[in-house]
């Protein structure tokens, strides 16, 4: 069923489509309007970057018989010097209608100041998937030895956890009002402390969970580890990872085999068609990803976890400017850059676009648009095999080629080759990052 025509900003209405979700799957589009937040800091230069690599690549592989209709959309500096809100009502209105959307970062004052504007929107439109996958790319100088060993996708939950943002401040009436009722329960708590709440419930639990063993299923991928910190907070990271077993018990029981059993039933070997299920203390898994980096493939974990584990792993395989990410809900969702602002190096042109150019592959893997998310992907490899980079990369690279943001996007669209239909099925093979 088609929408009504609606009108943003009192802007004209764009002349392209509108991405359903039919049967939990989006529809294929041809033209589709994809919104797109620039962001503050470098976020301007690097979307900018973004859109002008999606689109060469888009014509390299379709010609003219597709495009991306981007949609301009306001939030962060950009709408609080336009329409006087950080994150205006009609920017939400906007991404609820399409569906989709892209984004570059949003700064956030710590210690005080407005509520992060990422986790406003990841709670308002329930995307409770937060899908980061992070891999070498050849020509990249890392801090280890063997980057290449790392290829795994982390599924973070994004709407609980300490991230709920249910906090009171020190010495407040509410602060005061639970530390009473913490001591009604025979808690101790110091009275000038200031209260945070940890909710974590089984029904986000289990759907992230099960996000990421059915990622697991359909991308061929042999191991999802659930990540969390249950030996301390047992009910709450504990819980975690009792409802995501119990889940995986439940839905999956057939082709998950636990730890246990892949070693007192299957002799340590995985039988075929079949995908180990183990878990991991947060702790252990920062030592393990760093020392033991193939044992991971899908990774499943609550909020908090997840945002450090995610910049851990991008660190190994060369920094945050390389790490994609999308915020994936059941009606909707929304690309982003992991990194944030910048602000030391933004305006200054230097930026490095490819995490948010990443996300565009996630993007353009989600409306199944392959070609062209191979096509960006082969062409950014090639140019940092070429040690052709930003600073933040060609700094540490041997003799390697810095250049500017504008440099490096035409540097990229100038390596970009329509790939074959074989070379699409062969990079796609357990690495598209997002299910629908
Ligand atoms: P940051 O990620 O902005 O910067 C950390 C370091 O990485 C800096 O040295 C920066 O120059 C470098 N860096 C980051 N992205 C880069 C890129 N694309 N190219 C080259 N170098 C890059 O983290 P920071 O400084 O802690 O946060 C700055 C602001 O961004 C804060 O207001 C924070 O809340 C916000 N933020 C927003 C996020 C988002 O919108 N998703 C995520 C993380 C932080």
């Amino acid at each position: 069923m088609s929408k009504p025509v609606r009108k943003f900003y009192g802007e004209a209405v764009p002349n392209g489509e509108i991405i359903q979700i039919v049967d939990g799957k989006a529809t294929k589009p041809t033209r589709p309007v994809i919104p797109f937040i620039d962001g503050d800091g470098i976020g301007p230069e690097i979307s900018v970057a973004t859109r002008l690599i999606i689109d060469a690549a888009v014509r390299k592989c379709y010609g003219d018989k597709r495009s991306i209709v981007w949609l301009p959309a306001y939030a962060g500096d950009a709408a609080v010097a336009k329409f006087g809100s950080p994150l205006p009502a009609e920017t939400l209105e906007l991404l609820d209608y399409y569906g989709i959307g892209m984004k570059g970062p949003l700064g956030t004052p710590t210690g005080g100041g407005i509520r992060s504007l990422n986790v406003t929107m990841r709670q308002h439109f329930d995307w409770y998937s937060c899908v980061r996958p992070v891999r070498y790319f050849k020509g990249i100088v890392s801090v280890v030895k063997r980057p290449q060993d790392l290829d795994v996708v982390i599924f973070r939950e994004n709407t609980e956890d300490v991230y709920a943002g249910i906090e009171f401040e020190a010495g407040s009436q509410a602060a005061l009002e639970f530390i009473a009722l913490a001591k009604k329960h025979g808690h101790d708590i110091r009275e000038d402390s200031g209260i945070g709440i940890k909710p974590i419930s089984k029904y986000a639990s289990r759907r992230i969970v099960r996000a990421a063993i059915e990622f697991a299923i359909d991308h061929g991928r042999k191991v999802v580890t659930i990540v969390h910190k249950g030996n301390i907070q047992k009910h709450t990271e504990g819980a975690f990872l009792k409802w995501g077993l119990e889940l995986a018990a439940e839905e999956f029981g057939d082709i998950m085999v636990s730890e246990d059993d892949l070693w007192k039933v299957h002799g340590g070997k995985l039988p075929e068609g079949k995908i180990l299920l183990n878990h991991r203390i947060a702790d252990a898994t920062f030592y393990e990803l760093l020392c033991k980096p193939l044992q991971f493939s899908v990774i499943a974990t609550t909020n908090l976890n997840g945002d450090y584990i995610s910049d851990d792993a991008a660190g190994q395989v060369g920094g945050l400017g390389i790490a994609p990410g999308a915020n994936v809900g059941a009606k909707s969702a929304m690309f982003e850059a992991t990194h944030g602002t910048a602000p030391d190096i933004a305006g200054k042109g230097i930026s490095n676009p490819c995490s948010l150019t990443l996300s565009g592959v996630m993007m353009l893997e989600y409306i199944d648009w392959d070609e062209a998310a191979v096509c960006v992907t082969r062409a950014i490899e090639k140019t940092l095999r070429s040690k052709t980079a930003t600073g933040d990369l060609a700094r540490f690279m041997k003799n390697g080629n810095q250049v500017n943001t504008v440099q490096f996007t035409d540097a990229v669209i100038a390596n970009m080759v329509k790939p074959t239909k074989r070379t699409v099925e062969a990079a796609l093979k357990g690495k598209k990052a997002i299910r629908k």
